[in-house]
């Protein structure tokens, strides 16, 4: 099963599985931006970091391979009148058509194998202006019950932008979305450890 019909099957069977509030470095990414900024929101699942992005105003695709999850996200964007479009699309070969100020990946990279990862880690980076901004988020420890094509190493994350400004970087323990808040009900499965980037081009 692929990694888009997998997610496709858990939208169908639950709604909001990660939560609604972005992720802090989106937040943070948000305040940098200037008024109408573009944004490209790379495996934006239901949109939690799409949406908040949106409702300030900035114009946002986001491109899933899950169609339940797309189709979620274009529902809202079209009843509260936001400047989203939502695409289904396999992001692994990803070619941009134009450039953004921002260019996300939450939740994305550790589904990718290395190799596809870090070199669409270079299109992103390829299709940001001048003094934009990336944020990505990844697992960087194997879930035990769960394992992932690629986690990423200790400062593995952080290499692939040694030529940008690095304007947040960490590696902690925990989850990067609102799966925390379900993991809270069952507080025995493990924390693995997250890399968080936010980066800016020079
Ligand atoms: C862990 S979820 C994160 C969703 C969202 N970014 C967030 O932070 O809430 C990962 C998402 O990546 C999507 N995904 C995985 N591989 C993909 C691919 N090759 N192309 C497009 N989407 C993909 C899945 O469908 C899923 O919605």
């Amino acid at each position: 099963m692929s990694i888009g019909q997998f997610f496709e099957n858990r939208y169908r069977q639950q709604k909001n599985i990660f939560g609604e509030k972005p992720l802090d470095l989106v937040e943070k990414a948000a305040e940098l931006l200037p008024p109408k900024a573009t944004v490209a929101d790379l495996g934006a699942g239901e949109g939690r970091n799409s949406l908040f992005l949106a409702r300030q105003g900035f114009s946002v695709l986001a491109l899933d391979a899950a169609p339940t999850a797309v189709e979620r996200l274009r529902e809202i964007a079209a009843k509260e009148k936001l400047p989203l479009r939502a695409k289904v699309a396999d992001v692994s070969q990803y070619q941009f058509k134009q450039e953004f100020d921002l260019v996300i990946a939450v939740g994305l990279l550790h589904f990718l194998p290395q190799e596809t990862g870090h070199q669409l880690v270079a299109r992103m980076k390829a299709a940001t202006k001048k003094g934009g901004f990336n944020v990505v988020a990844a697992l960087a420890e194997q879930h035990p019950f769960n394992p992932k094509p690629h986690v990423y190493a200790q400062g593995e994350l952080k290499k692939l932008y040694t030529d940008w400004k690095i304007l947040a970087y960490e590696e902690v323990l925990g989850h990067f979305h609102g799966m925390a808040a379900r993991l809270g009900q069952q507080p025995n499965l493990p924390r693995p450890r997250v890399a968080k980037i936010l980066a800016q081009r020079p």
